[in-house]
């Protein structure tokens, strides 16, 4: 059985496709090991909570970045998890964490990267007048959202769209995307060359 562990700021719905995903067998062999918040009140501990899952809120105020992320870590560690899933986590990885997880930390970003990295990327798409964004699926590394890209999905821009209405299709498109990423990295079958990840 693979632990996971999920590492959350906000809304959550994110973790929820994920936990969906698993409950309905479409991540096979998993289960959630923990949930871990930096912020007390996130929406997403909430229902953690209310799905009886082990849900830690772990305050990054007033803590050096690699002081939380030890904490955090051993966190991790104790719950025994194998894959470490961001899910809308607003904090950039130490160096020290991500070596902790070779390989075995994901994240979900909401835009085709290379492009729009950083916060509201939905919202710099939509400004910049792209006329296809989406989300993708990748490795965390040292870098903010830059590690190999394990899955990308991509959402047209339409003409009637406002920058909400994109970033709802975009974030229908996150819930399949970490499902499928989580699924493949989870069976082993893939290989990373510098950063091209394939499926093997
Ligand atoms: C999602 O759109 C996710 O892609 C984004 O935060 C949102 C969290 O929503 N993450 C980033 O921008 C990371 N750079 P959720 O809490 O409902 O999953």
């Amino acid at each position: 059985m693979h632990s996971l562990g999920i590492l959350l700021s906000g809304r959550g719905s994110n973790f929820v496709a994920i936990a969906d995903s698993i409950d309905a067998g479409r991540i096979p062999d998993a289960r959630i090991s923990v949930v871990i918040s930096n912020k007390a009140e996130s929406p997403g501990m909430a229902t953690a909570r209310a799905r009886g899952l082990n849900a830690l809120v772990i305050p990054s105020k007033g803590k050096a970045r690699e002081e939380h992320d030890r904490e955090v870590v051993a966190a991790l560690k104790q719950n025994g998890v194998e894959l470490v899933c961001l899910a809308g986590y607003m904090r950039l990885l130490s160096p020290w964490f991500v070596q902790q997880f070779p390989h075995r930390i994901l994240n979900i970003h909401p835009s085709l990267l290379p492009a729009f990295p950083g916060l509201e990327a939905q919202e710099q798409a939509f400004a910049y007048g792209v006329k296809v964004s989406g989300c993708t699926v990748h490795f965390v590394d040292e870098e903010l959202d830059h590690g190999a890209i394990i899955v990308q999905k991509a959402v047209p821009v339409l003409d009637s769209d406002d920058e909400h209405t994109l970033a709802a299709r975009i974030l229908e498109q996150e819930h399949i995307a970490y499902t499928e990423a989580i699924t493949t990295v989870l069976s082993g079958k893939f290989q990373v060359n510098g950063r091209r990840f394939r499926n093997i």
